[in-house]
């Protein structure tokens, strides 16, 4: 344990801006400095140090704090940690209370566990590089695998012996309590438990040891391939996942975690530089392990062999991911490789070429796998499609769910209310299933209230991820309630704006979202040489379009804006909307002032646009440019799909002269579409 005194001296000479400084790159602003969040993803930097009051503060997402927060937040570590990373930053000498047997006693249950833990981890490493039974076996094999020593030290490495007694009296010998090895899954019935094996640590997030699994390496026995230690009470499988703490700071920089199945996927890729990679250990995944990838990041790819089992794998556990709101992509690898195999058989800049071309959404990816197996056959379509939709329902946030389901119809080639049916029945469903989960949870509460009147009214501190369940009293736990079903029409009392659920669905919000850009930015100007307004620049590039408006109400606000700028010569300004006759006017303009600007999510997934809602303050050209720019390509799309629709009615009906025109316009579509797809920087699918 460290002393006080220690403690204080350490927390005295940590600079604020000295150990942020390690991680975020800092610039000086007057006396502060600023930088890029490492708690949250973003592009213009809103993250502060305050060196004269010593603490950082993020203002995009709020966190804050002083330098020992700061590690104990960013880097997962305990109080103890985040005070010797300073002190090893600093060269202080930390004094340390020496841990005689009586304290070792008193010193939490979970530290003595990882302590024994800590000595077995050393004992397999010594008998992997220092003995020459655990050398010719065990390193030999490692490296026969490509394995490099720097990577054997960081995923502790290690080699059991044959004999089953060599953990048991070194542990001994060095004062571990049998009882302990036992709790920990190291000795079973008085021998090690692990022998004969090359040996994988597991570690927890703060990079202590928790867990091993041991590998045979003959080939001839029986025994399963791994071996891993039991559920401890440092070790819940399901709150795990392997790699994590080598992968932290990486996952939270790329953004993007890898999932694979293999321990020694992990290793392979992360020795050639991949290091955003955790393994699911070939179960399915947990809610624990989704909120653990959570922390660190949304996105996640999984990463499976390219055979019928990978593939199956990678649909397997996968709602769990969904339902904790995360973004679930998929490669599936070449056929007969898992990652480890590719990543040796091609190399890393390869490999990552690979990843970045075949990655898919994961819905997607499920549709088209589903899709394509059921082939021709109805039953198994529908059955698909169901499976589809109830997939669906799992995305929380109700307009990732309706981009989603305007792209499925289109990929289903089934109507998007028939699909929305669907997802509101399956969502209804959990709904009703959930209510009885938590009416039985409730009566169980009750009867152990009885049995039990005075419950615990705080955690314990050391259950970390309890505090993350906590939630004030009357919240409600988001988890527990699936998400609103969509609704597909506005209510009737609200002629004249979209409903916030029907603005899900598309072309009517953005319809109005160029109302709102109008509004804002109509009278400033786009291009100073030409005297050309935001207002001008806007009703020029939609006039074509006007007809294809799906909401005649924006669109006669349109033809008012136009009309002002044909008479005065100018656009017209915020008072005019605000003080404009027309209450829909005035209510749009109220609304432009009022609403976050958001494009469309859709637009975001399919364009991958990353736009922060400041930008459209910011520089109301590029905002302009890019909102028309996408409001043409939608607009368009939907004209070509209407006009291949009636190109087929046409050719059944023979009607020869009207097919020959609208081929001709279908041409024309397809090079504005092309065009504008250029701009975009998007690639167009043929169809
Ligand atoms: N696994 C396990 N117990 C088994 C088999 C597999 O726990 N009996 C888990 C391990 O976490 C393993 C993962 O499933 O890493 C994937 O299994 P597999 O692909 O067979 O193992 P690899 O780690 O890839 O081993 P190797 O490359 O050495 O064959
Ligand atoms: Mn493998």
């Amino acid at each position: 344990m460290i002393t006080d005194e220690s403690v204080r001296e350490v927390i005295d000479s940590a600079r604020i801006e000295d150990v942020v400084g390690d991680f975020v790159n800092l610039r000086r602003r007057g006396n502060n400095y600023s930088g890029l969040c490492p708690f949250h993803n973003e592009k213009t930097p809103s993250f502060n140090v305050n060196p004269a009051r010593n603490i950082y503060k993020c203002f995009g997402c709020g966190v804050g704090g002083d330098p020992v927060k700061f590690l104990m937040e960013l880097e997962q570590l305990s109080f103890p940690d985040a005070i010797r990373w300073i002190a090893a930053k600093y060269n202080l000498q930390l004094e340390e209370r020496e841990v005689s047997p009586e304290v070792r006693e008193e010193l939490q249950e979970r530290d003595s566990l990882i302590i024994t833990n800590d000595f077995a981890r050393s004992y397999f490493g010594d008998q992997l590089h220092r003995t020459e039974e655990g050398k010719s076996i065990g390193l030999s094999y490692f490296k026969q695998r490509g394995f490099l020593r720097e990577t054997m030290d960081t995923f502790g490495l290690g080699y059991a012996p044959a004999a089953r007694d060599g953990l048991l009296r070194a542990a001994t010998a060095a004062g571990h309590k049998e009882e302990q090895l036992e709790k920990l899954g190291l000795i079973r019935n008085g021998r090690d438990f692990f022998y004969d094996r090359v040996m994988f640590t597991i570690h927890n997030l703060a990079g202590k040891p928790i867990a091993f699994a041991g590998r045979v390496l003959r080939k001839d026995v029986k025994a399963p391939k791994y071996v891993n230690s039991p559920e401890s009470e440092i070790y819940h499988k399901s709150d795990v996942l392997y790699g994590m703490h080598q992968a932290r700071q990486a996952v939270r920089k790329l953004d993007n975690v890898y999932m694979v199945e293999g321990y020694t996927d992990v290793i392979s890729l992360h020795q050639n530089g991949v290091k955003n990679v955790v393994a699911t250990s070939g179960t399915s995944l947990t809610t624990g392990q989704a909120k653990l990838v959570k922390r660190f990041t949304e996105n996640v790819t999984l990463l499976y062999d390219g055979d019928k089992a990978g593939i199956k794998a990678a649909l397997r556990g996968v709602d769990v991911l969904l339902t904790a709101d995360l973004n679930v992509r998929v490669v599936v690898l070449p056929e007969g490789q898992d990652p480890d195999s590719y990543m040796q058989a091609v190399g890393s800049t390869k490999f990552e070429e690979y990843l970045e071309e075949q990655r898919k959404d994961f819905l997607f990816f499920k549709a088209d796998l589903l899709l394509e197996e059921a082939g021709e056959d109805v039953s198994r379509r529908t059955a698909a499609i169901r499976d589809i939709g109830a997939t669906l329902a799992l995305v929380e946030d109700p307009l990732k769910r309706a981009a989603y389901l305007q792209q499925f119809s289109g990929r289903l080639g089934i109507q998007e209310q028939l699909l929305v049916n669907l997802v509101n029945k399956a969502i209804a469903d959990r709904r009703a299933q959930s209510r009885k989960d938590q009416e039985r949870e409730a009566r169980r509460r009750q009867r152990s209230d009885r049995q039990a009147p005075h419950p615990p009214t705080s955690p314990t501190p050391s259950e970390e991820d309890d505090w993350d369940n906590l939630r004030e009293p009357g919240w409600v736990n988001e988890t527990d309630e699936p998400a609103e079903p969509v609704a597909m029409t506005a209510p009737v009392d609200e002629p004249a704006t979209a409903s916030d659920a029907e603005m899900d669905l598309g072309h009517g919000y953005q319809e109005k979202f160029l109302l709102y850009l109008l509004v804002q930015h109509g009278h400033k100007s786009y291009d100073d040489a030409t005297s050309t307004s935001v207002a001008t620049y806007l009703t020029a590039n939609v006039a074509d379009l006007l007809g294809d408006f799906d909401r005649p109400r924006y669109r006669e606000i349109v033809h008012l804006v136009m009309a002002h700028l044909r008479e005065h010569g100018r656009p017209p300004d915020a008072s005019w909307y605000g003080s404009h006759p027309d209450a829909d006017v005035r209510k749009l303009a109220v609304e432009a002032v009022t609403s976050p600007y958001t494009y469309s999510p859709n637009w975001q997934l399919k364009y991958g646009l990353r736009l922060s809602q400041k930008a459209p303050e910011e520089n109301h050209r590029l905002a302009a440019e890019i909102f028309l720019r996408i409001f043409r390509m939608e607009k368009i799309e939907r004209k070509c799909k209407e006009n291949a629709a009636e190109i087929s009615r046409l050719e059944v009906a023979g009607d020869l002269a009207k097919l020959r025109t609208h081929l001709r316009v279908q041409m024309k579509l397809d090079e504005m579409r092309m065009a504008l797809a250029k701009e975009l920087g998007t690639v167009v699918l043929s169809r």
